[in-house]
């Protein structure tokens, strides 16, 4: 769905052959489908991978390398997100945001850059997001999920520099797609999943360390990143308050 459908599309235009793992095995088999459609020379290899369940996940990635015969790209797309605002017991959220946003995605990314680093050459990719660099408010199970993931993908960045691995962390803004549909607050900058996947290849191309978008979120994010906790703490503290105004008056 979302951000990966798109970006698979993106890839299967420009010659790429496909390993697409996600739970759904009813929408992968349709998107197989469509790309065969539109790109008839494209290998697509589908299985059903939940990131969570690590053994049976890491053992689909290995299947799905040996099936296209070589890693040249690996993106750990698979994300959930829910608000978990502190004023309400949230740890069952957060449980299951940390299990597939960090724990399920570095399980995989590790079983990738394993088979890598066996090849001698390739680039793993992370999704992460804006909420990737300080708390915001209202997302402490997703802020802490992609702050995580964040540190892990610069730390692997360093190491797998001498092996010829390239490491890239991606950072979007909001865009739209099944997981955005859910919210009801206000989402500034927000664009269409075909037009982020290809601003995603573009910077996967060009090899990007860490990559921010769109420009408007990237200079916000920049800003936020040096501001002092004082300051940040009265910024954030209006979106709570209008949040919690909203929730008194609905
Ligand atoms: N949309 C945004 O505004 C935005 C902004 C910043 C970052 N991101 C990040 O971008 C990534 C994609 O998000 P999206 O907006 O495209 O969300 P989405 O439309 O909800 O798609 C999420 C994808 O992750 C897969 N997935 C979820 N849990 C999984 C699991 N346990 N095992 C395997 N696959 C799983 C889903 O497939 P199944 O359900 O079939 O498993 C689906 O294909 C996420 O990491 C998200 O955090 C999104």
């Amino acid at each position: 769905m979302g951000i990966g459908r798109e970006l698979a599309l993106v890839l299967a235009e420009r010659g790429y052959h496909l390993g697409l793992l996600a739970r759904k095995t009813d929408l992968l088999v349709s998107l197989k489908e469509e790309i065969k459609k539109r790109f008839p020379t494209c290998e697509v290899f589908v299985a059903s991978c939940d990131v969570t369940q690590i053994e049976a996940c890491q053992k689909t990635i290995g299947d799905m390398a040996s099936a296209l015969g070589q890693l040249d790209l690996f993106i750990a797309n698979a994300g959930i997100g829910v608000q978990t605002p502190a004023w309400k017991s949230n740890y069952k959220h957060i449980h299951d945001i940390l299990m597939t946003n960090v724990v399920g995605a570095i399980a995989s990314i590790e079983t990738a850059k394993d088979i890598m680093i066996k090849q001698g050459f390739g680039h793993v990719v992370g999704v992460s997001s804006v909420a990737g660099f300080r708390g915001l408010p209202t997302s402490s199970g997703y802020s802490t999920s992609k702050v995580a993931l964040t540190a892990y993908l610069e730390s692997i960045r360093l190491d797998l520099k001498k092996m010829g691995i390239g490491v890239t962390s991606i950072h979007p803004g909001f865009v739209d797609t099944p997981m955005t549909q859910k919210n009801k607050y206000a989402m500034p900058f927000i664009m269409p999943a075909d037009q982020a996947a290809l601003i995603i290849y573009k910077a996967i191309q060009r090899k990007k360390r860490r990559f921010i978008f769109p420009w408007q979120m990237k200079v916000l994010i920049t800003l936020m990143r040096i501001l002092p906790d004082c300051l940040y703490d009265a910024l954030m503290g209006l979106f709570i308050k209008r949040l919690q105004g909203s929730k008194k008056t609905s």
